[in-house]
């Protein structure tokens, strides 16, 4: 059997085009570090220490620092993942209430379950047309603060390139004395010097301002989703005297392995290095690909890349299907299999490409053929079936609202208590009023239908055996037929 080095050589060496994370696309002409193992090192004399940095690795959170300017700012190696965590353990004290959304990542529910803290859910909204998850605005959170919330935790950008006024967000929570803490795990490159050059008229000609800059208290990006650093490589930046420091160096001390890699750490140090010189060539290829993209798919009849209104994140390329002739999947796997472009994820009705300022100018060329090809190829199937007077193709349906709010279930039981039950798998039929043990997800989006502790409705368990039967994909029902409940006693 192949080991993983072989495989990755295989993957590296082969024709498939990266349209995915890590913002380095493979590509080693983003990096002087091309034999990695002559750095990887562990705290050893001459090389600071994460946990208590006084040296060089000062030197380089101050440099990341500046470039994002924010009071302080810490270098994540175990992902954003480790900087949802910390930042809510500090901002929230044990068993507190925070305000969040339900499409918050996976990191934050594990941080609700270790602090066994009571969050207050926003209504899930969800975009009709595209069916992806919308942002939030200061209205929607103001009716849910009151003097038991100690923190909002918003994420903005959301994996689809949607934003939130965080500035107005920030305002209202600094108005009411608390913190925002802000997930912009997919949002590092937002802020960076925007070149609005010679082409002020192109669509996308700047990129959205950070959240740093809008006033939030805490912010998390990682920085190895849409900059050229290591998978893995994160930051959290801290502004402003709402959260406690000693309390959140103490917690990244929790969460961060005690043997940090060097090779991430450089690769970080790198990474800010080439925002600080040529941050603005970054930005300005990334622009640049991006209206490339935007204006030579324009004339496509059966796909629809939505612009910056729709999607302000300028390295989110949605790829919508306008007509039902095709799910997201099947494009998805025609681009990967026929045209060997390689996307991060397919959606019900659209696929999603990230494309950064490392992308070639020819796998951008080859994603736009591909795109204009798959739609000439429909066009023929169309035209032949029109004229056999055998089908039309009709358009994806999206209902009359723009927005749909999908209802929260019951809590019934804290989610940590639920969890760590004894629990037992039943028929998803007979879990009528039964309390979940586990998380039910539905993916894409991948925002949780129950979590640990909610009790399941007739409703609920109606949409879940529908998505099953449709063939959706759904994680958490065990043999696609059973579920997790806390046994009764
Ligand atoms: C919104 C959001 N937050 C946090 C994370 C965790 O990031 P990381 O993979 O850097 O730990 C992700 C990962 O996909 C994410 O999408």
């Amino acid at each position: 059997m192949p080991d993983l080095y072989q495989e990755l050589s295989k993957l590296a060496d082969s024709d498939m085009y990266p349209f995915h994370m890590p913002g380095h696309k493979r590509n080693v002409e983003s990096t002087p570090m091309k034999g990695a193992f002559r750095c990887d090192i562990t705290e050893i004399d001459d090389f600071d220490n994460l946990h208590d940095a006084k040296g060089i690795l000062l030197d380089a959170q101050q440099r990341a620092n500046k470039i994002y300017g924010a009071d302080e700012t810490f270098f994540l190696i175990n992902g954003s993942t480790c900087g949802v965590l910390s930042a809510l353990s500090a901002a929230v004290t044990e068993g507190g209430t925070v305000v969040a959304s339900r499409g918050s990542h996976r990191s934050f529910y594990n941080a609700v379950y270790l602090r066994h803290l009571n969050v207050r859910f926003l209504p899930y909204k969800q975009d009709t047309k595209y069916g992806i998850p919308e942002t939030y605005t200061a209205n929607d959170i103001e009716e849910m603060i009151s003097d038991e919330v100690e923190a909002v935790f918003i994420t903005s950008p959301t994996y689809e390139g949607k934003c939130s006024d965080i500035r107005e967000i920030a305002d209202l929570c600094h108005k009411n004395g608390i913190p925002l803490i802000v997930d912009a795990a997919h949002g590092a490159h937002f802020g960076l010097e925007s070149p609005c050059d010679e082409d002020i008229s192109l669509e996308f000609n700047s990129l959205p301002e950070s959240a740093i800059k809008q006033g939030a208290d805490l912010v998390i990006h990682s920085l190895h989703k849409t900059l050229p650093s290591m998978t893995q490589t994160a930051l959290l930046h801290v502004q402003g005297n709402l959260v406690d420091r000693k309390k959140l160096k103490r917690f990244l001390s929790i969460y961060q392995t005690s043997s940090p890699s060097y090779v991430l750490m450089a690769s970080m140090d790198l990474c800010i290095k080439e925002m600080e010189d040529k941050g603005n060539d970054y930005v300005k290829r990334l622009l640049n690909y991006r209206n490339r993209i935007q204006q030579s798919t324009s004339g496509c009849k059966y796909f629809e890349v939505p612009g910056v209104k729709e999607i302000p994140d300028a390295a989110k390329v949605m790829i919508y299907v306008k007509n039902a002739f095709m799910t997201g999947q099947e494009l998805y796997d025609i681009l990967r299999e026929e045209y060997k472009l390689q996307l991060e994820m397919a959606g019900d009705k659209y696929v999603l490409a990230i494309i950064s300022g490392w992308d070639s100018k020819e796998g951008i060329e080859r994603l736009i053929a591909a795109i204009n090809s798959i739609d000439k190829r429909v066009e023929e199937k169309a035209s032949a079936l029109n004229r056999e007077g055998k089908t039309k193709l009709t358009e994806n349906s999206c209902a009359d609202e723009r927005v749909r709010i999908t209802p929260i279930p019951e809590k019934a039981m804290a989610m940590n208590t639920a969890w760590d039950s004894e629990l037992e798998s039943i028929e998803l039929k007979a879990a009528y009023g039964r309390i979940s043990g586990g998380f039910i997800n539905l993916y894409p989006p991948g925002i949780p239908l129950i979590l640990p502790g909610e009790r399941f409705s007739e409703g609920l368990i109606e949409d879940i055996a529908k998505y099953l039967e449709n063939g959706l994909n759904i994680q958490g029902v065990v043999n696609r037929k059973e579920v997790l409940c806390v046994r009764q006693k």
